[in-house]
């Protein structure tokens, strides 16, 4: 059934046309099985070509004939040492795709330094095969530019997924360790494929279970799992631990008994996991605990279990999301203000982990103010995968333009070019511990993730890790044909589709640089008017501030000055009405809603411009996916219309909703030709 399961490793047979340019290319297959990880690269490539070409490709020890496909490294394979191919200058994940000729045959070779540089390499292959791409003067080299590529998983050992729109977590805490679900090498596979190497299995918000012994071997079990698939596991960890599950009587980092807790946690840890990768920490943030509860600093917190994990090569992945009770005036500027004073304090083998943006995974914010702020700290981006304030798992938003947008955006922090993909890889600073992590829209829906479109979110996410310089548009392709049809009459419409469903979003929930108008608490849908919370800077009245007067959040130098944590001349670029890029408008400023826009338009009128803008686009993505029909299989069509005809509704309830209430503050009349709803 074509239920999704497969992700974008389909291996769906070819069709004639295409599999003919392939035929002299895959006659025989060279690889060892020495290791884990080469009998998976091996499993791999016979599923893979077996499926995609529709018929055995036979193993064999040496080339005999045209067409040998040649996989290993120099130790694995005498073959691959005897080309010669100066795998000693790779990288130990990177890899290279050769066409060569050995004993008078054509033949391609797949080499790393490590077995895991092959297994990327396999799956690079697969990936030229199911895109249609030629493969006869193939000479690839590839290496990551980001060394952590991790996922993390807001999972509770309860099965309750945090932001989940997927179904429950696909760990089985109940059943491992012995049970080892096949769904946990297939998560495994998918990974490895887009180059993830990191998985954090537990929430940020998770109690302090999961370091218990129990629970311990069980972590274990699912790191055998992945290990073969160079995919390391790491735990989120809750500060408090060694009074939940230590007996100690507090949490303090300095004291030396909490010092020695952790010590001892982290020898426990690596005894039965030696390739542990490390802890995740939310500390001082939404109520949880932290250091600051002693009256530390986040680097004492952060540095006292890099301490722990530094004699066995562990890092400390520490989230810069610090979100309290007491700071309402503008939450947007609290990371900045907390951790910036702190750069040059954290040990080694510590992390920033920034979300992308100040505020929290909203469809459009600017660029987090602490990129490029903390020279001697690395930085790890934190993206979120699963589409918590963009319409959960039935709105198609496809989230490449927005990872791109972030990424190619420019910090100025040494002048022009010094964009946030220079300060994720580490070129910018010269660091070469450097990150970044994806909060996960896995669960165990038959699709994982909810809708075969939300598929792209995770793909893009491993690609752009993998180089954040990579065009979101030629990823969205790559997936688009590996995931439904190398037809072009199918993939260019839907890449088109895919391209600009993020700005539609953007248009009917939050245009012009407005934010976090969805429902308190579960974030869903339009609530612009809700001033339930208890908390300021939990009510959607406190990021818009709609008046009779005008809208949007001052944070010029005479508001808020938020603007005053970019570099200075981003500073002054956001701190001038007129210099502001609209689409960050009211992020910045508060505005007269007669105010002239570039358009000519009043805000007024602009503004309703963008919320209809957002409708029609979901509609005309309705319109062009019904041409499509046929194209793909009826099963995955007719969700994707379904799901689309769920948007369209939805975009109408927040244009409506958004409309109906800034009209309320505004006191102005609809424009001539808005069309009220029916
Ligand atoms: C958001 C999200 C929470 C999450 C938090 C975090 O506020 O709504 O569910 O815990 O981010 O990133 O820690």
């Amino acid at each position: 059934a074509e239920d999704g399961y497969d992700l974008w490793l389909r291996y769906r047979l070819l069709a004639p046309e295409q599999a003919k340019l392939y035929q002299d290319h895959a006659s025989e297959l060279i690889i060892g099985h020495a290791t884990s990880t080469q009998s998976a690269t091996r499993s791999e490539l016979q599923r893979g070509l077996n499926g995609l070409l529709g018929r055995d490709i036979s193993l064999s020890d040496t080339v005999t004939r045209d067409g040998a496909i040649i996989v290993g490294t120099p130790a694995s394979s005498a073959l691959i040492a005897r080309l010669s191919l100066n795998t000693q200058s790779l990288g130990n994940e990177s890899y290279l795709i050769r066409s060569v000729v050995v004993d008078g045959h054509a033949a391609t070779v797949i080499a790393g330094r490590e077995d895991i540089g092959a297994l990327y390499g396999a799956f690079h292959f697969l990936r030229l095969l199911q895109t249609g791409r030629p493969i006869d003067h193939l000479d690839l080299h590839e290496s990551p530019r980001v060394k952590l590529r991790v996922l993390n998983h807001w999972d509770y050992l309860n099965g309750q997924v945090e932001r989940g729109y997927a179904g429950a977590s696909i760990w089985d805490w109940w059943k491992l360790p012995d049970w080892r679900d096949p769904r946990y090498t297939d998560y495994a596979r998918a990974n490895a494929s887009i180059g993830i190497n990191g998985t954090v299995l537990d929430n940020v918000n998770a109690g302090a279970t999961i370091l218990t012994p129990v629970y311990l071997e069980k972590v274990a079990a699912l790191a055998d799992v992945f290990r073969p698939y160079g995919i390391r596991v790491y735990l989120s960890i809750r500060f408090s631990a060694p009074m939940e599950i230590g007996g100690l009587k507090t949490a303090d980092p300095l004291d030396p008994q909490v010092q020695a807790w952790w010590r001892a946690k982290a020898d426990e840890i690596y005894k039965r996991i030696p390739d542990f990768g490390g802890f995740l920490v939310k500390a001082n943030s939404e109520g949880q605990p932290g250091p600051e509860d002693y009256k530390r600093t986040h680097a004492d917190g952060a540095n006292m279990l890099a301490d722990a994990l530094a004699p066995h090569g562990g890092v400390v992945m520490w989230r810069a999301f610090v979100y309290s009770q007491t700071n309402p005036e503008d939450r947007a500027k609290q990371a900045y203000d907390e951790f910036k004073p702190l750069d040059g304090r954290f040990h080694a083998n510590v992390l920033i982990q920034v979300k992308n943006g100040p505020v929290d995974f909203q469809p459009r914010e600017p660029f987090h103010p602490l990129f490029g702020a903390m020279p001697k700290t690395p930085l790890m981006m934190e993206f979120e995968i699963t589409k918590e304030y963009l319409g959960f798992a039935t709105h198609l938003v496809y989230l490449g333009p927005l990872f791109e947008e972030v990424l190619s955006a420019d910090t100025m922090a040494h002048g022009k070019g010094s964009t946030v993909a220079k300060v994720i890889d580490g070129s910018l600073e010269g660091h070469t511990l450097t990150g970044m992590a994806g909060v996960a829209n896995i669960g165990t829906d038959r699709n994982w993730s909810g809708s075969d479109f939300n598929q792209a979110n995770w793909y893009v996410f491993g690609r752009l890790a993998w180089n954040p310089t990579l065009s979101s548009r030629v990823i969205a392709e790559e997936w688009v044909r590996m995931t439904f049809s190398n037809n072009e009459a199918f993939v260019k419409p839907v890449v088109d589709m895919m391209m600009g469903s993020r700005e539609a979003a953007v248009d009917y929930m939050t245009p012009l640089g407005l934010l976090h108008l969805m429902g308190p608490g579960h974030h869903y849908g339009p609530a612009p008017w809700d001033a339930s919370e208890s908390q300021a800077d939990w009510r959607p009245v406190y990021y818009h501030h709609a008046d009779r007067l005008g809208i949007g959040f001052d944070r010029t130098r005479t508001g808020s000055d938020a603007v005053a944590q970019y570099a200075p001349a981003l500073a002054a670029q956001f701190n001038d009405i007129k210099q502001t890029p609209e689409q960050y408008l009211l992020y910045f400023h508060h505005v007269p809603w007669d105010y002239r826009m570039r358009s000519g338009q009043t805000l007024w009128s602009e503004l309703i411009s963008h919320y209809t803008q957002g409708v029609d686009d979901i509609k005309q993505m309705r319109e062009t996916w019904s041409q499509l029909e046929g194209y793909i299989d009826a099963e995955r069509y007719h969700q994707v219309a379904t799901f689309l005809a769920i948007q369209e509704k939805e975009a109408q309830w927040w244009r409506d909703a958004c409309v109906a209430y800034f009209q309320n503050a505004s006191g102005l009349p609809l424009p001539t030709g808005y069309a009220p709803p029916a």
